[in-house]
């Protein structure tokens, strides 16, 4: 079983990789010669904020999609999905799912920027005169809030592992064992020797939610667009290196396989997976995740665009960047080290296990085992906060927006509202982590929620608002002509792509997983708990959607 890069393997390889490549040199060429547009600079209409550079607007969109999703989700769920193969379903997903979308949410930004609306109530409004769509947009400030309240918790133990890494302090637990334990005591779901208290974890997570609050509370270009010019080089820098080093580990002393093994793992197509539905769902899945779709998210970010700013150049180069740190840096640096030290078959149990195994579990194992390890740990763990922060100041935003855009609150008022909610709700999660809280919000908001969304945008983009209306609108601007073959994308494929794919997972997961199948009854209060939050914020969501629009009414404006 243990072999390196088979032929087919390479050839799936250097397909990914150059195409990848690329695209991404092809787009920031492009993006390098574009003219300056004319009323760049300009404040804009209605004094809404807007980004200080075309740079700035695109690492904030890039460090948007890049998240943990992509150093950890991506090479679980490749390595476990057939490998190379999983490239297959996972390109036709960029390219028939996530890219369109990609233009679909920014278009709709842009759109509804320019007539001040932030956040998808507005935005579907504007692109469906009926009643029901500015309700049906509350979903894309609920889905991301539910997502936000858990994924901080999450990057709090990036933070915090930053830390112990730097400082040594799980150095000496060698087993994959005794790193479980150090992590569950951290995270408050065991008590145990390493952690004698909740205490570590509570600092490390205000910490988070601190410098989240920083940024937010900063604006747009000074805090948002700031935090993104210092954040991606750091982490492409770190990527590379972490990737790079990997790349020359060979045959480790202390391991039990090479490098090349682990890119063969990583890599080698195992064509029979294809014909497996739950690959094509998983790859799906994954698109949406990582390109941060159907969340509502790319939308904000782009209603802080100009009228004649382009979204198709940057829409695709967003795209690639995100590939690029996805499928280069993120498959080359966490599953092909860990076969590298575990072997093959291990490495497949911790892949089955999750991502939060691998990257929490047992990566800190082997930067025990490897030279200035602290200083390579400090790294990855590191890389994983700023992809994390970056999107979670994303996820936070259409909650602000809204405030600020329908209610008229000023931004610091804004801010201070939706971290409070924020930090109540994030007690619960925090609370209750042990009982699967976490994986329940993950379920309902930050799996099965994104695709529910995704499909209604598309519909109402594609079939309501019309695919001529919204080419020319996706086209004002634009520095890149998109081939015209995606009208057809877009109006037919797409949309029905996005139908079967949620009428499969409704049918194969949310089913099995509403009626709590092979749950322990004892937890079951507590994923009703995690279900009933869920809903609680959809349904204030709904309240203030409501109340803004009959705010709006009173005074006499028409949407
Ligand atoms: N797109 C973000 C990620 O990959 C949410 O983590």
């Amino acid at each position: 079983m243990n072999q390196g890069l088979s032929t087919w393997g390479w050839i799936s390889l250097a397909v990914a990789w150059g195409a990848i490549l690329g695209l991404t040199i092809y787009c920031f060429s492009r993006v390098l010669l574009a003219k300056k547009k004319k009323d760049a600079g300009l404040p804009e209409k209605g004094g809404r904020a807007h980004w200080g550079s075309r740079i700035g607007l695109i690492l904030a969109m890039a460090g948007n999609a890049i998240g943990l999703g992509n150093f950890l989700r991506f090479p679980v769920k490749a390595a476990a999905n057939g490998g190379g193969a999983f490239m297959i379903p996972y390109f036709c997903a960029l390219l028939f799912l996530g890219i369109p979308l990609m233009w679909v949410e920014w278009t709709m930004g842009r759109h509804g920027g320019v007539h001040g609306h932030g956040s998808t109530p507005g935005m579907f409004s504007l692109l469906w005169k009926n009643p029901v769509a500015k309700y049906l947009g509350a979903l894309g400030i609920a889905l991301p809030f539910t997502i936000v309240v858990y994924y901080n918790f999450i990057e709090s133990w990036t933070l915090g592992f930053a830390w112990f890494s730097g400082t040594g302090k799980y150095f000496g637990l060698t087993t994959r064992d005794a790193m479980g334990h150090f992590l569950r005591g951290f995270q408050g779901a065991e008590q145990n020797a390493f952690f004698s208290s909740w205490l570590p974890i509570i600092l490390f997570f205000a910490l988070t939610l601190a410098i989240n609050y920083y940024f937010l509370r900063k604006g747009i270009a000074k805090g948002i667009e700031v935090l993104a010019k210092i954040g991606m080089p750091v982490l492409f820098v770190f990527g590379i290196v972490l990737a790079v080093r990997v790349l020359t580990l060979g045959h480790p002393a202390s391991g039990v396989a090479s490098v090349n093994e682990g890119m063969g793992f990583m890599w080698n197509p195992d064509f029979s997976q294809l014909g497996h539905a739950t690959v094509w769902l998983v790859a799906a899945g994954q698109i949406f995740f990582t390109l941060s779709l159907g969340q509502g998210i790319i939308n904000t970010y782009a209603s802080y665009l100009r009228e004649k700013d382009d979204v198709t150049l940057n829409g695709l180069s967003t795209s690639m960047t995100n590939e690029f740190a996805e499928v280069i840096l993120g498959g080359t640096i966490a599953i092909p080290v860990a076969v590298a030290f575990f072997g093959v078959v291990e490495t497949k149990l911790i892949a089955q296990e999750g991502a939060f195994n691998l990257g929490f579990q047992s990566l800190p194992v082997i930067f025990q085992r490897i030279p200035l390890g602290q200083i390579f740990g400090a790294m990855w763990f590191f890389l994983l906060f700023i992809a994390g922060i970056t999107s979670s100041v994303a996820m936070t935003s259409p909650a602000i927006a809204f405030l600020e855009d329908e209610f008229k609150w000023k931004r610091s008022k804004a801010v201070n509202a939706v971290f409070a909610v924020l930090a109540a709700c994030a007690v619960l999660v925090v609370a209750f982590f042990r009982f699967g809280f976490l994986d329940e919000l993950d379920f309902w908001a930050g799996t099965f929620g994104l695709v529910v969304f995704a499909t209604i945008e598309i519909i109402l983009f594609s079939w309501v608002f019309g695919v001529k209306k919204g080419w020319e609108d996706m086209h004002q601007g634009a520095d890149l002509k998109v081939p015209g073959v995606f009208k057809f994308v877009l109006r037919y494929v797409t949309p029905v792509y996005m139908l079967i794919v949620l009428g499969a997972w409704t049918y194969q997961e949310a089913i099995a997983k509403f009626l709590m199948k092979g749950e322990e009854k004892f937890r079951h209060p507590y994923l009703w708990g995690a279900r009933a939050m869920f809903v609680g914020l959809i349904l204030v969501t709904v309240l203030m959607v409501f109340l803004a629009w009959r705010r709006r009414k009173g005074e006499k404006e028409t949407v």
